[in-house]
């Protein structure tokens, strides 16, 4: 059964926990954080304190923490303190330390998973799969929301659903990024696991009736 992630970056941040209740009562599986530092990605969102709020109003849902930033050993046990269950750093972001990175995030008690670029191929994660939770494959350039979902993303997916069975690995697959009612199939056929959906779901016409098509995948 495919898992909804909504994407926080999308939500409207004056009435957050609100914004995120109403799409959790409609089947949103999970909430997506998305962390930029405006030096890893050319945005800034939100940081630690923001999620221990939420946290605190919403205590049962679970975090997804999507870092895009440049330091996540530094940054990921505040992540966990705020109450993150699962934290994802960026291939691209520490290539020389991959292995120390998933270590701080399991000693912080998260669950751990890699995300990789648009321009970076599948095969960059394959020495680190048996170590992860999951994988997350961007499927457009991450730091915004709201942008146009790229095609290339379904490669990968299949591509790591065949290594992960080869293998018999058990990290999940989740994709993010232009995730819709047009793209949600395609991904769901690749192989995908969690979508994440920001702007298709918090700036739908109808957000219930968003998360609810997403979820019926
Ligand atoms: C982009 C973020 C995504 C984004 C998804 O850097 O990682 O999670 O918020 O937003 P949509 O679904 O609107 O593309
Ligand atoms: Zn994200």
């Amino acid at each position: 059964m495919t898992k909804i992630a909504a994407s926080i970056l999308s939500a409207d941040f004056a009435d957050l926990a609100a914004d995120c209740q109403r799409l959790l009562n409609q089947g949103t599986d999970l909430l997506h954080f998305d962390v930029m530092d405006g030096h890893f990605v050319p945005n800034i969102s939100f940081g630690a304190p923001v999620l221990e709020c939420l946290h605190k109003a919403l205590p049962e849902v679970f975090y997804d923490v999507h870092l895009m930033i440049s330091d996540p050993v530094k940054y990921a046990p505040d992540f966990a303190k705020a109450g993150a269950n699962l934290i994802t750093f960026h291939l691209e972001a520490v290539p020389d330390a991959v292995p120390e990175t998933i270590a701080a995030i399991r000693a912080a008690g998260c669950q751990v998973g890699i995300s990789i670029k648009p321009g970076t191929p599948a095969e960059a994660v394959y020495p680190y799969l048996d170590d992860l939770d999951l994988v997350l494959v961007m499927s457009v350039e991450p730091g915004f929301g709201g942008q146009k979902f790229m095609p290339s993303a379904l490669e990968k997916l299949r591509w790591l659903r065949e290594e992960r069975a080869r293998r018999s690995a058990h990290f999940l697959l989740e994709v993010d990024g232009g995730v819709d009612d047009a793209t949600a199939p395609l991904c769901v056929e690749a192989g995908a696991d969690i979508l994440v959906a920001g702007s298709a779901v918090f700036g739908a016409a109808d957000p219930a009736a968003a998360v609810r098509r997403l979820a019926a995948l």
